[in-house]
């Protein structure tokens, strides 16, 4: 990567560090971290753009409907520091539009993904979503917004709107049918098909145990 670009990546770096030193949500500078990582793996091996790929990847929760008030503004924001920073109006789009391909919304987002780069950062998002960290977030964002770990009384939801995928009627164990143990099949690159495969198997065998020692069995 050339000295220029990876100046921008420093600055921004910097600038959503300082966005997200609140968050107790599993949505923290490590998730961040984490996402960028796995991306820049997957975009070696898929040859893919590395710049805007990090870019992306580093940017791609700080407009997001349940972190920020508002959305607009923030990406308002974001376009004015990133031109100031020496980046096209045109680069600006091409992450803006990754961003807004992303997001899972419950299974609502009727984007599909328009380019390598949009499904590297999907997949690397979704991949942080699953296995052992992915359990890690689910108990932490329940938490975080005053859920239950699990109700027995209350069964997973079929078919959900955006409202009710949002409405806080879930507990973690809810999460895992209604949006984790549906990831795997909706990865795109073979590296996250793969790595997905080995993380949704973790969280069956989680969910066994977890089960059986809800009722005392072992
Ligand atoms: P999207 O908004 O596209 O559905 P999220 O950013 O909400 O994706 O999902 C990120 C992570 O936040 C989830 O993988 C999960 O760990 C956690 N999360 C989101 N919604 C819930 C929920 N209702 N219960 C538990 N965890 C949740
Ligand atoms: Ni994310």
């Amino acid at each position: 990567m050339e000295q220029a670009q990876a100046k921008i990546i420093q600055a921004v770096q910097s600038f959503v560090q300082s966005k997200c030193q609140e968050d107790y949500s599993g949505h923290d500078w490590w998730h961040i971290v984490r996402v960028v990582h796995l991306s820049q793996t997957i975009a070696k091996v898929e040859q893919a753009d590395s710049f805007i790929v990090t870019l992306a990847a580093l940017l791609h929760d700080s407009m997001d409907e349940k972190l920020v008030s508002d959305p607009k503004k923030a990406q308002m924001q974001m376009q004015n520091f990133l031109i100031a920073q020496g980046l096209s109006v045109e680069r600006c789009k091409q992450i803006f539009t990754i961003i807004e391909e992303i997001s899972f919304k419950g299974g609502h987002n009727v984007k599909q993904p328009s380019s390598l780069e949009s499904k590297i950062v999907q997949d690397a998002d979704r991949l942080d979503a699953i296995g052992a960290i992915g359990i890690a977030r689910v108990m932490c964002y329940s938490g975080n917004k005053g859920r239950l770990i699990h109700d027995p009384n209350k069964l997973p939801r079929e078919n959900l709107t955006l409202a009710e995928y949002r409405n806080g009627q879930d507990t973690a164990i809810m999460h895992f049918y209604e949006k984790l143990l549906k990831l795997k099949d909706l990865m795109h690159t073979d590296y996250a098909k793969k790595l997905a495969e080995q993380r949704h198997q973790f969280m069956c065998n989680y969910l066994e145990e977890f089960y059986l020692e809800w009722d005392g069995k072992r």
